[in-house]
């Protein structure tokens, strides 16, 4: 089929696009930079024709509308990811016109498959048990994570008035072939760079190329809408770092600290960013908050329904420290023997 996709230039978006495309689908990209599509796809063999890269923007709806004319489904993974209190409103209104305009539309046409990536943070409550699809809809405190919880309620009201909209929801994203740095990743990339902690909880990841799966799956499924938990493993801070350790060789710096000063430190960050506009201190309590309190979920019931595989998180950062270390992101002394098994190589 021909899906219109938005945030293809993206991270989990790039990764859906190759899935697509090796699953035999046509995709129509909806994109801000046409040569960003080139230096993402051609390195990779992945020729889209011209004519099926569309300019535009979310929050323009003749954009999304141009690049609809002709599909038989959409794919919506285009966020604004931006944590600074300047972008607040902006990240806020183009995400909502963004769902407004590309799921609202795909509905209008009466399209039978409609993939959207929402997260699953949007469930999270400190205090709660783990996570699962049935639970309330949190607002957030970023701008960001209200935008998320914004979208998914436009997206419920739509899906009960029977449109057929697939919904993704995961945790943080990491692996190879990132064509910025998004969140999950950077936090993988600080970790080698600067310093992490060992605190409570722990860091639940996705891999990209599992996600990928679920997107083909939710794409490709008969029937109306569906829902699935992206989820991979759910290692304590701990374990995640001795993974590090392990397929590098090297040790990661780490202190301990408990969970209450670092969520000090992200209401801190948000009240500073309050009068200091541009402020870049990646600390905000709802990150502090995740990384101290998440309660783990489970992808068991989407590996099942839609017969993915959620791979070992020791493979995941292998290949994203590998793939780290290659685009120039990190240095030999950062990944040890990874290094060294590039150069073997
Ligand atoms: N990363 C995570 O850990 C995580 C976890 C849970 C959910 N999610 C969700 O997953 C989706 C993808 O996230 P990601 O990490 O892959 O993000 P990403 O790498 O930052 O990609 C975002 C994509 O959205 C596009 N975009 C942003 N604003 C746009 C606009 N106004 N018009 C058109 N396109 C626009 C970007 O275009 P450019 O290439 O031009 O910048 C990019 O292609 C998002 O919906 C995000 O909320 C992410």
């Amino acid at each position: 089929m021909r899906v219109m996709m938005t945030g293809g230039t993206g991270f989990a978006g790039s990764h859906t696009v190759r899935r697509y495309v090796e699953a035999g689908h046509e995709v129509r990209l909806l994109v801000r930079d046409r040569d960003k599509v080139r230096r993402i796809f051609d390195p990779q063999g992945i020729a889209i024709p011209e004519a099926d890269v569309i300019e535009g923007d979310i929050a323009d709806l003749a954009s999304v509308e141009r690049a609809m004319e002709g599909c038989d489904a959409v794919y919506h993974g285009a966020a604004l990811v931006d944590m600074r209190r300047k972008m607040a409103s902006r990240v806020l209104e183009t995400n909502a016109r963004g769902v407004a305009n590309v799921v609202g539309h795909a509905v209008k046409r009466g399209l039978p498959r409609i993939v959207y990536v929402s997260s699953a943070s949007i469930f999270f409550q400190p205090g709660s048990g783990p996570i699962h699809l049935d639970m309330e809809i949190q607002t957030g405190t970023t701008a960001y994570a209200k935008s998320k919880a914004q979208a998914e309620k436009v997206i419920r009201t739509l899906q009960e008035t029977g449109a057929p909209i697939r919904v993704s929801y995961p945790t943080g994203i990491v692996g190879p072939d990132d064509p910025g740095l998004s969140d999950a990743n950077e936090a993988v990339y600080i970790f080698f760079k600067q310093t992490g902690v060992t605190t409570s909880s722990g860091f639940q990841i996705v891999d990209v190329r599992d996600l990928a799966d679920v997107h083909l799956r939710l794409l490709e499924r008969d029937g109306g809408s569906a829902r699935a938990l992206a989820a991979g493993p759910m290692l304590d801070w701990a374990s995640t770092y001795r993974i590090l350790d392990e397929i590098t060789g090297t040790r990661l710096w780490r202190f301990p600290l408990p969970g209450a000063p670092l969520r000090l430190l992200g209401r801190a960050g948000d009240v500073i960013k309050r009068f200091v506009y541009d402020f870049r201190f990646p600390l905000t309590r709802d990150a502090m908050e995740y990384a101290t309190q998440w309660p783990g979920a489970s992808g068991e019931i989407a590996a099942r329904e839609l017969d993915v595989t959620f791979r070992d998180a020791r493979e995941t950062y292998t290949d994203t420290v590998r793939w780290l270390y290659e685009a120039g992101h990190l240095e030999a002394h950062h990944v040890g023997k990874l290094a060294e098994d590039e150069s073997a190589a």
